[in-house]
């Protein structure tokens, strides 16, 4: 009675795999913070996508670490940068299907760590920073990816993306937008799987106030207005008013992402057998479902797909 009645599901079909690509490594690095999560070699993405798709996860967005890091970030448009790379393999590996997403921004490229170009007085340039995120785009559009997903938080990132995306060729590449970015201190985990913590100051110049709410539909309007087809709330479980409001007020997908420090907090409470791990991690993403979002960016996808397949 309960499963027929239950006003959310949770499905294999919701879930997106984070996966983070490394250049110049000879074997998969686990990440400290996140256990079960690794830095993969090209080989190591290789096989794990094509166990992801065969337990019918729809996508899984990429993260790369490049071997060098400068200040303009130029791995991350570099043809045959490290993401560039793999999207190519994997569309070779799996076809159409999962859909490919691929982060675009700069922090993992940038020797400072911040997600755009530095001015001279070190501030982050929002508007100089754009040429560069549009230039990404086409580099993994170019390389196959379905989706780009600008993270960095810039104005205009969204409507820069597409025209560039338009006039290279790749009117039918979506963007995912990273509409309601939090300057959160739940990113750590990730700053250590990516090896971007900004090497000074922090990200509050570009990402939302954890006390804004109202803002968040101002900043989905705006990446909408701009062209983006999906939009994103994160983090996830801190946002769920966040969540619902974008639900209510626009009907294009909603995503959420359910990010490194909630997976580490569930992941470290568990190992102390405090809480039941695999219990807590369904709840958790009913929870975001509940609240509205389409889809869940999760570090969990590939556990929690294999019990729901079981
Ligand atoms: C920036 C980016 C970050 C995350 C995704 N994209 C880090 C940041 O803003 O500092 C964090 C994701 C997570 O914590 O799981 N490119």
């Amino acid at each position: 009675m309960r499963r027929l009645t239950a006003e959310a599901r949770l499905s294999v079909d919701d879930l997106v795999a984070p996966l983070f690509v490394k250049e110049g490594i000879d074997a998969p690095e686990p990440v400290v913070s996140m256990p079960g999560v690794v830095q993969h070699t090209q080989e190591s993405l290789r096989k794990e996508v094509r166990a992801l798709a065969d337990l019918g996860i729809p996508a899984v967005i990429l993260f790369g670490v490049p071997a060098a890091k400068d200040a303009r970030g130029s791995g991350a448009d570099d043809p045959d940068g490290v993401v560039q790379v793999a999207l190519r393999n994997l569309r070779d590996e799996v076809g159409d299907d999962p859909v490919l997403m691929a982060d675009d921004c700069l922090d993992e490229y940038t020797d400072h760590g911040h997600c755009g170009l530095l001015s001279a007085s070190g501030e982050v340039d929002n508007d100089a920073t754009l040429e560069r995120y549009a230039s990404i785009a086409i580099a993994q559009a170019d390389a196959g990816a379905d989706v780009v997903a600008p993270s960095g938080m810039m104005d205009g990132q969204v409507g820069a993306i597409r025209t560039a995306l338009d006039a290279s060729g790749h009117a039918d590449t979506a963007i995912l937008a990273y509409s309601a970015k939090y300057a959160s201190a739940l990113y750590g985990p990730f700053r250590d799987a990516a090896e971007c913590a900004p090497q000074f100051g922090d990200r509050r110049g570009y990402q939302m106030h954890p006390a804004n709410a109202r803002e968040a539909l101002d900043e989905t309007a705006a990446d909408l207005a701009e062209g983006a087809d999906m939009v994103m709330v994160k983090p996830a479980l801190a946002y769920l008013d966040v969540i619902a409001s974008l639900r209510d007020a626009f009907d294009v997908p909603v995503a959420a992402y359910h990010v490194s420090g909630e997976y580490a907090m569930l992941k470290a409470a568990a190992a102390n057998g405090w809480i039941d791990g695999d219990a807590v991690a369904r709840e958790h993403l009913l929870a975001i479902r509940r609240a509205g979002a389409d889809f869940v960016l999760t570090y969990l996808a590939r556990e929690v797909a294999e019990h729901l397949q079981s």
